[in-house]
């Protein structure tokens, strides 16, 4: 069995920080905004938070753009802020991670300022540069993710460097050996104040084929994302060099006095054969990987359960699976699980605590926060603009948190005027943690409770996962020697078996303590914790 570890045992939090709380009454969130409701972290169960990026930025792409990895943006706070945030959160037993963005830079960070001075600039082979292809035109057939050519012509130079986001997030290049050492002093320089770990952004595609060779065209059974791109991305990014910087990583973690940081990567690929590889052996690589697979999933057992069967026959010993269902690019549970079904979010989020592997939780899902309805011509995301399609506007699930029904959401100043939010707030009445606290039935006390849950029983964190057998549209698992899952995904009432004991949770708070002898009727949507009480 794996060995224990705070965050193979814990429960991960990631916050938005533009959208926490807002300390200062700009209507922006910031650190001290994050440190000021790092009670209700603490009160939650929470061991960790991965805040998206704080460093300073020009934020073309929200902070993903960054200009200086070595501070923090002004409009979050200062380093002090940062330091403080560290030091609060680990008087409560809360550990710091923080986003790197080792992909690219912003194009007004000083690295790329210098190299688009020449090509025999300092730092100019730092960055993805190639001479137009011989007819004239972008060097080769490479998409960027934010629709249209990967390439952007520098005319004064006369080459083409590399975009696989927006024009102004020039992609590092990673067969630089000076950059591979900045990067390695990126990570001292934050370990040494007290960040227990880092996201890492892209952290699939940061090597390039060093010859650039074209991507080849998706063929039509290829996962849809994948169909819908038209280009196989195996030139481009998903390179097999890439390991090694996992592994130069891991090893630099590794050196690390007391706790080894943690590495969680965004290992964007749409299989498992792709997504296994990023643990390496099992603890030579990341500590984490995303499984995005999952994430695109319907709620639905059918398509859920041999992912998560797929991911305990294949991960290598000693590596551990992370599971989570909301992201600030993804969309939020509660509309894409729970569908605006109220039952659905807390069998959902009951699903993410249970399995065996970490959660990260996103803000908001605490208290089932869904998307938020908001007009796309008027995104502050860019890449909306840039696709045209209304549905990739990421603004909807980058609201403020809502702490309370009061005009300023206790996200910001309260008071008959309060300042404007950065993104407008989503329903306060219908969501707001305040509300929530007051009722024991709320979805806040049941996330509460789960995490709780996992705290005292063993089985829930490191307990092995066996598939049980379950209806058509249930899924049933148990966890270690006495403690099983019961989740009914359908919308038919359905009965289970092989579940006795204890009902310990139940989505259905009135079900908590009900003895189970036999088959357990489960109403649609329903979820519950068996076992030995
Ligand atoms: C990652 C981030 C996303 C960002 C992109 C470019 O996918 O999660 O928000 O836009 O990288 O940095
Ligand atoms: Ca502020």
């Amino acid at each position: 069995m794996a060995p224990a570890r705070w965050w193979r045992d814990g429960v991960l939090y990631q916050i938005y920080p533009r959208s926490f709380g807002d300390a200062n009454g700009d209507g922006i969130g910031d650190l001290r905004g994050i440190t000021a409701r790092l009670d209700h972290l603490e009160w939650l169960g929470i061991d960790g938070i991965w805040l998206n990026p704080t460093f300073p930025s020009p934020n073309d792409d929200w902070g993903y753009d960054v200009s200086d990895y070595n501070d923090v943006h002004p409009e979050l706070g200062t380093l002090e802020d940062l330091d403080e945030l560290i030091a609060e959160a680990g008087r409560r037993g809360i550990r710091v991670l923080l986003d790197l963005v080792p992909n690219h830079t912003s194009d007004r960070h000083a690295w790329f300022q210098d190299a688009l001075s020449g090509r025999e600039a300092r730092y100019r082979d730092y960055y993805v540069w190639a001479d137009p292809a011989p007819g004239g035109g972008p060097p080769n057939n490479w998409l960027s993710n934010f629709s249209g050519s990967a390439w952007t012509l520098h005319e004064p130079t006369g080459q083409y460097y590399l975009n696989q986001f927006l024009p102004s997030q020039p992609d590092l290049n990673w067969w630089n050996e000076d950059l591979r050492e900045a990067i390695d002093d990126v990570l001292g320089f934050w370990f040494d104040r007290g960040v227990a770990g880092f996201r890492i952004d892209v952290c699939h595609a940061i090597v390039k084929d060093s010859e650039l060779r074209d991507d080849p065209p998706a063929g039509p059974d290829e996962h849809p994302e994948i169909v819908k791109r038209g280009l196989k991305q195996v030139y481009s990014m998903n390179r097999p060099e890439l390991h090694d910087v996992l592994r130069r990583w891991r090893a630099l973690a590794a050196r690390r006095d007391g706790d080894e940081p943690v590495l969680v990567g965004e290992t964007y690929v749409l299989d498992l054969e792709q997504l296994v590889p990023f643990y390496g052996l099992g603890e030579d690589e990341l500590h984490l990987a995303f499984n995005f697979l999952f994430f695109h999933c319907d709620l639905d057992p059918a398509q859920m359960r041999p992912i998560v069967e797929g991911m305990e026959k294949m991960l290598p010993e000693g590596a551990w699976p992370v599971w989570t269902g909301s992201n600030h690019d993804g969309k939020r549970l509660a509309t894409r699980w729970g569908g605006g079904d109220p039952a659905l979010t807390r069998a959902a989020l009951m699903m993410l605590l249970c399995l065996r592997g970490t959660p990260f939780l996103y803000y908001g899902d605490e208290i089932g926060l869904p998307d938020t309805p908001l007009d796309p011509s008027k995104a502050l995301d860019p890449v909306t603009h840039r696709t045209g399609d209304p549905e990739d506007n990421r603004d909807v699930c980058r609201t403020p948190m809502q702490w309370s029904a009061e005009p300023g959401g206790g996200f910001t100043e309260n008071g008959p005027h309060p300042p404007t939010p950065w993104l407008p707030f989503g329903d306060l009445e219908a969501h707001n943690v305040a509300a929530q606290r007051e009722d024991p039935g709320s979805v806040l006390h049941l996330v509460r409770d789960l995490i709780a849950l996992r705290r005292e029983r063993q089985d829930l964190r490191g307990g092995a996962y066996e598939t049980l057998p379950a209806p058509e549209g249930a899924w049933v698992w148990r966890r270690g020697e006495g403690t099983a899952i019961a989740l009914n995904l359908s919308d038919a009432e359905v009965h289970v078996e092989g579940v006795e004991g204890t009902v310990l949770i139940g989505t259905d708070r009135a079900r908590d303590g009900e003895a189970v002898a036999g088959p357990l009727r489960l109403a649609p949507g329903e979820g519950v914790v068996t076992g030995r009480a």
